[in-house]
Formats: C-alpha cells, sequence, structure tokens
C-alpha cells in the first residue's frame, strides 16, 4: 500500500510496534529444551494481550499463531512439538494485523554453542537487510534491493533463495507491489514511490538456491539441508532514510 494520511501511518506503527514487542517476548523466551508450540503460545499471548490478530492465521488458515523454523527449514515452520536444541539457528516470522493494518517481522536466535558459519550467516542476513533497507528510498528500483542482498551474500561466500520474495505490505500481508527480489533482476524497472509500504526479507542460504514445499502443505526446506537466515522490517520509504515500523 501507499500511505496517504496521517491516520494510516499511525495504525501501522501501532501495529509495527506490537508485532516489534511480540518478536522480542519471543527471542527472550527461546531456550534449549523447550518446543517451538511453547515458544509460539508466548507470541500468541502477547499478541493477543494488544487485541491484534495471527495475520497467518486469519490470510491463509496457517496452523500457528507465528511461523518458527529450525536450521534447514526456511519459511513457514509449523509450531509444534519440536525440541530446541542446543546449536540450533531458528527463524521466527511475525506478521499480525490491527484494526485492518498488517505489519511483518522477521529475526534469527542461535542457540549456544553455534558453529561459526551460522554465525556468519546470521550476520549476512542482517547486514542484507540493513543495505536494502538503506536503499529503499523514494525514486530508486526495485531492483536494487536485491542486488545489494545478492552482493552481500557473495561477499561472505553465501548465495540467496531464488524463490522467496520480500513484498508490500499494508492493508493486506501480502499487499502491492508484489515479489521484491532477493537477486539483482535488470529487467525489473519498478521505481519506488514515497509512502510505499515493503516488507523487505533477505533470505541468506549457505548453498542451495531455492526452498521446496514439504508434505505437510506448509514448511519450506532446502533440498540439500542448507540453512538459511532470514531477517524482516517492514519500512515506509520517503524522500530520506525509511521509517523502520517493525522496531521496538
Ligand atoms: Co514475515
Ligand atoms: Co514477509
Amino acid at each position: 500500500m501507499i500511505i496517504r494520511t496521517e491516520e494510516e501511518l499511525e495504525a501501522l506503527k501501532t501495529i509495527g510496534r506490537i508485532v516489534a514487542i511480540t518478536m522480542q517476548e519471543m527471542v527472550g523466551a527461546v531456550k534449549p529444551g523447550m518446543t517451538t508450540g511453547q515458544l509460539d503460545a508466548i507470541g500468541g499471548q502477547v499478541l493477543s494481550l494488544y487485541h491484534a490478530k495471527s495475520a497467518p492465521q486469519i490470510t491463509c488458515d496457517f496452523p500457528g499463531v507465528t511461523c518458527i523454523c529450525v536450521n534447514d527449514e526456511v519459511a513457514h515452520g509449523i509450531p509444534g512439538d519440536r525440541i530446541i536444541e542446543k546449536g540450533d539457528t531458528i527463524n521466527i516470522d511475525v506478521s499480525a494485523e490491527l484494526d485492518g493494518f498488517f505489519a511483518d517481522h522477521g529475526m534469527m536466535v542461535m542457540v549456544p554453542p553455534v558453529d561459526d558459519t551460522a554465525k556468519r550467516l546470521c550476520n549476512c542476513s542482517k547486514r542484507a537487510l540493513e543495505r536494502a533497507i538503506s536503499v529503499a528510498v523514494k525514486g530508486n528500483y526495485i531492483a536494487n534491493i536485491g542486488k545489494v542482498v545478492e552482493e552481500e551474500a557473495k561477499k561472505a561466500g553465501f548465495t540467496t533463495v531464488k524463490n522467496l520474495y520480500g513484498h508490500g505490505v499494508g492493508r493486506t500481508l501480502h499487499d502491492s507491489p508484489d515479489a521484491i527480489p532477493n537477486y539483482f533482476n535488470r529487467s525489473d524497472h519498478r521505481i519506488l514511490p514515497k509512502g510505499v509500504v515493503l516488507a523487505i526479507e533477505p533470505f541468506v542460504s549457505e548453498k542451495d538456491r531455492a526452498v521446496i514445499e514439504q508434505k505437510d502443505g506448509w514448511t519450506l526446506k532446502t533440498p540439500h539441508r542448507s540453512r538459511v537466515a532470514q531477517y524482516e522490517h517492514t519500512i515506509v520509504v520517503r524522500d530520506g532514510a525509511p521509517l523502520i515500523l517493525t522496531k521496538c
């Protein structure tokens, strides 16, 4: 969506803050021995405290409140009885709705002790998101987001997942513009307008360049067990530095 009024901006700031607080509570709660279902329940409690609803639940009947992925699970992981173990890398993706406005936010949690590659992978994805946000400025090409994400991944000896995308967000979870690639697409000439709300989410992978849906109909995994790190923020494009909505 494109923000046209102060009221819309305020509503998005509110849901952005709720999503950020939910994430903070979940990240702080991660410990080995707990299940992903228990972690998800914490997210559910925080969202309901603020009267917000799980976006994946209301949008596509997702069987959880948040998406939780472990190691080579990449996206849309269903929280359940899987036990979090030492050495795991966990991706938490929280998206929620309040009063008809949506925000979307993803983060990695490393459960110590993790190996060096996992640390580098998570840091690389975080850096890629920071750089992607820095180029999400009015008048710039959407393609330049994928360009810097791909550059950061390559610099660290990694690659990106080609069939997972960032997206517009706001009045719906997946809003216009659709498909913000995590690679450089030179034939994409779309330009960022002022006020557009984006969920930018670089998926940096150890090796595999695509994900495959599992038999549960939700979980996306890499074919050769590459681990993938994703960080995601909901932002508003402006003349200068973007406004990050999913920060506490
Ligand atoms: Co997300
Ligand atoms: Co998203």
